[in-house]
């Protein structure tokens, strides 16, 4: 049996004013769950990481801080990126790595996901890797199924030792900024075409701890039943965790 304690994080993407960071965190303060029963991130831009982490300590909120890219390299001639190194500096605690949005506006590769996964982990941070991938043509009960390429080549290069840090969120490309969710029957099959893969390339009882978010339109009204899925351990939200009120419901969802 898992014991996988539900992770919800919030994807502000490219949103918000430094007021606007503040304001929510104030928001928030002292209406997020017990930590053993739910954790709780959220992912913004760069320049608010080290605030955000300064002021969710201040104010005693069980939040955690996470990055929404990150490069490979620990130091060096890089311009424009952010080291893994630095963000475990100021105590951010992961980053989401391979975002679809990163794959194709940015041109993104399984590669170079491989490479940020393994430099997070390296660093002490979780990264939370997101897969596009078409889940629909796989067919978990299938002996000889082949792992999906996301994962098959984009954690190639993971220690199994640390391989249960690895957090996966589940994100159809059609399901992102759309106006609804996949149904439930396609969630839970990603859900379990995505564990299954990970046992091929790790180990069943690896496969057992990490957890797998579901993402795209995930919202107050449809949170409840895509966390009460077998094989979804949270939710990777971008637009409904704009707005504090949303964002605690689905929070909530997950107890
Ligand atoms: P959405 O975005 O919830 O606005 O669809 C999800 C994501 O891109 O992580």
């Amino acid at each position: 049996m898992s014991e996988r304690v539900p992770l919800v994080i919030g994807n502000w993407k490219t949103n918000k004013k430094v007021a606007e960071v503040y304001d929510f965190l104030q928001e928030i303060q002292g209406k997020l769950p017990d930590p053993k029963k739910v954790e709780v991130g959220i992912a913004a831009q760069d320049i608010y990481l080290h605030e955000m982490v300064k002021r969710s300590k201040e104010l005693d909120i069980p939040v955690s801080v996470f990055a929404e890219n990150v490069h490979w390299a620990d130091e060096g001639s890089y311009t424009g990126e952010t080291s893994p190194a630095a963000l475990a500096d100021i105590d951010v605690s992961g980053s989401i790595v391979g975002h679809y949005e990163r794959r194709k506006m940015f041109k993104e590769t399984n590669g170079s996901v491989g490479l940020k996964v393994t430099a997070t982990l390296r660093n002490g941070l979780v990264p939370i890797v997101a897969i596009a991938e078409d889940a629909t043509h796989y067919n978990p009960d299938d002996e000889d199924m082949a792992p999906l390429t996301e994962i098959a080549v984009g954690l190639a290069g993971v220690d199994k030792a640390k391989a249960e840090n690895i957090v996966i969120a589940y994100e159809p490309a059609w399901a992102i900024g759309a106006s609804e969710a996949p149904s439930l029957e396609i969630i839970e099959h990603a859900g379990k075409v995505i564990r299954k893969s990970l046992a091929i390339l790790f180990t069943q009882e690896v496969a057992d701890k990490i957890r797998i978010q579901y993402g795209g339109s995930a919202t107050p009204e449809n949170s409840k039943e895509i966390l009460g899925l077998e094989d979804i351990d949270g939710l990777l939200i971008g637009r409904a965790s704009l707005e504090p009120a949303a964002f605690l419901s689905m929070v909530n969802d997950a107890i």
